[in-house]
């Protein structure tokens, strides 16, 4: 698996979709279709020179046959490290920007029921996840909780829609919150449950579903970001490269990037959070601890690529095809 090929997209339409909460529209730039995409997936924007040149990731959430656009929907969050506002700010109707490709890491498997769960802008994957359930006949419903009826995006097109009879809201300001236990303890067998939203939310969720003996292989999460990690144990370890033979040392707080960049190795990166895949290099020996949120479980346990912007050695020594 290499980094994500790029397109060049037009903003076709940027709209509020409630507080906080904008929708983007992009087509290509050459008018031509977008790749296809299966319903779960998400794509990589890179922000303008003008908000940072960051890198973000955003579900895509419009029905997963459509290839005349891909839409995203961005929750403006003040206290992140500037992608969210430069989404809100600096992106406008009519720029051109760079996306990635679709990837999918939250994709539907067949069930006899499928359970999504959001908690606010966690519901933009399950816009289309839903839509695509709908489509095919399968039995599923949506759970959807916010803070406010004002937070809640796209709740009068979910209820316009074919989908409304297996939306259920609920409103924290109304004094209506999920009952996780309730929901998940009355799930038919068989049934795959997904989650999304902010970390404590996922969490909740999960921890539930596993304190009810559910199977892991049947609980499927999407972080917006690799969850925070326990570093307390890092220790220091070396990586060599093989095209110099040289060894160089990662000190226990910092990164391989990081350690890499002093000596003037630059390892291109994007999110320097594990989402990404940017960074992604490929390891020949030794092995690795992952931290991302990027490889499937297959990949990891194949210990032949890892994400150096935050993954770290096993091993003392990781020999890497740099
Ligand atoms: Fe994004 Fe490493 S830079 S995964």
């Amino acid at each position: 698996m290499t980094a994500q090929e790029t397109l060049l997209v037009r903003v076709i339409q940027k709209q509020a979709e409630a507080e906080g909460i904008t929708s983007i529209e992009l087509a290509r730039a050459d008018g031509a279709p977008l790749p296809p995409f299966s319903a779960g997936s998400h794509i990589d924007v890179h922000l303008p020179a003008s908000a940072g040149g960051l890198v973000r990731q955003y579900s895509l959430c419009n029905a997963s046959h459509e290839q005349h656009r891909y839409r995203i929907a961005v929750l403006r969050d003040a206290a992140s490290r500037g992608g969210s506002v430069g989404m809100h700010d600096a992106v406008h109707e009519g720029d051109l920007i760079t996306i990635s490709t679709p990837r999918n890491l939250f994709a539907l498997h067949p069930a006899p029921h499928t359970l999504l769960v959001a908690g606010g802008i966690g519901v933009t994957p399950f816009l289309c996840m839903a839509d695509r359930l709908q489509r095919t006949g399968a039995s599923y419903a949506l759970h959807y909780c916010t803070r406010s009826p004002e937070r809640t995006a796209f709740a009068s097109e979910l209820k316009a829609s074919p989908m409304a009879a297996n939306v259920h809201f609920y409103t924290d300001s109304e004094g209506h919150k999920l009952d996780a236990l309730a929901l998940l303890a009355d799930a038919p067998a068989g049934t795959r449950l997904y989650v999304c939203g902010p970390a404590g939310f996922i969490e909740y969720v999960v921890n539930t579903a596993k304190n009810l003996a559910w199977p892991q292989d049947h609980i499927h999460l999407e972080y917006f970001a690799a969850p925070a990690q326990d570093t307390s144990g890092d220790q220091t370890f070396e990586v060599r490269l093989a095209s110099t033979g040289k060894t160089y040392t990662v000190a226990k707080d910092t990164s391989v990037v990081h350690a890499l960049r002093v000596h003037g190795v630059d390892i291109m990166t994007a999110c320097e959070q594990g989402v990404c895949g940017t960074c992604i290099t490929r390891v020949l020996e030794g092995e690795v601890e992952h931290r991302d949120m990027y490889l499937t479980e297959e990949e990891r346990a194949s210990h032949e690529q890892f994400l150096p912007c935050c993954s770290r050695a096993r091993s003392k020594l990781l020999v890497l095809d740099l």
